[in-house]
């Protein structure tokens, strides 16, 4: 288990009346939320059988049974609208699957924390194309780097490097941004120095240190 980032998810949640975990597997973080906000309403859900009952038993051994654990393919067949839905620990691409299975459900749901594991390009691009806002955001380092987004409904432009770094994350950059993206221009660094000019991906991944250059020297003013 990833404690530091089930954490830092934790300590994001915007505070709400009622909270949803979809795709909760073993179920620590529904458990994790309930033991923060006691009188909050919090359900956890599943696709697949083998995880809730996983849940079922984290739940049994915390003596906690008011967390009705649903089996669910993204929002379809859950049946309380809940305040706030979390969606953590899969690729941005299941994430907007999941976001668009239930339409109704989403409208009704004031807020959406997302933790991509992988594809968070992709996912800004796309919640900002489809009517989504970032409200806050924070990465953790929890053996990987692991970005977390808090959305609502609404407009937001983002430009290429709000995309990139997020439009939270590069105005108020931590420190844990600046060590994955000196990280990350170092990787570039390497690959471009055993690349020719002529190679594929050379142009995008030179676009792409420039780019991480210009946010750790200038920060919000590039
Ligand atoms: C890697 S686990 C992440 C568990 C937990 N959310 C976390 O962050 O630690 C991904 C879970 O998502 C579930 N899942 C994948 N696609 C789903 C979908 N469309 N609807 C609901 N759950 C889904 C999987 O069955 C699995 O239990």
């Amino acid at each position: 288990m990833k404690q530091k980032r089930l954490e830092a998810i934790l300590e994001i949640l915007p505070v709400c009346d009622s909270y949803l975990d979809v795709g909760c597997d073993h179920g620590y973080l529904a458990l994790m939320i309930r033991k923060k906000y006691p009188d909050a309403t919090v359900c956890a859900s599943d696709i697949a059988e083998g995880p809730l009952q996983m849940a079922g038993k984290t739940m049994e051994q915390a003596h906690v049974t008011d967390i009705p654990l649903y089996l669910s393919d993204g929002l379809r067949s859950v049946p309380v609208s809940c305040e706030c839905v979390i969606i953590a620990g899969m690729g941005g691409q299941t994430i907007t699957e999941i976001l668009l299975s239930d339409k109704k459900y989403a409208e009704n749901t004031k807020y959406f924390v997302l933790e991509p594991n992988v594809e968070v390009e992709m996912l800004r691009q796309w919640l900002g194309d489809n009517g989504f806002r970032i409200l806050d955001e924070t990465l953790v380092h929890d053996y990987k780097y692991y970005p977390i987004l808090v959305c609502e409904h609404g407009n937001q432009t983002q430009d290429a490097y709000d995309v990139m770094f997020g439009p939270v994350l590069r105005r108020q950059p931590t420190a844990v941004f600046t060590e994955y993206w000196t990280n990350e221009k170092e990787k570039l660094l390497t690959y471009l120095s055993v690349m020719k000019p002529t190679d594929k991906s050379y142009v995008s991944y030179h676009k792409r240190l420039e780019m991480i250059e210009n946010v750790l020297k200038n920060g919000e003013d590039c």
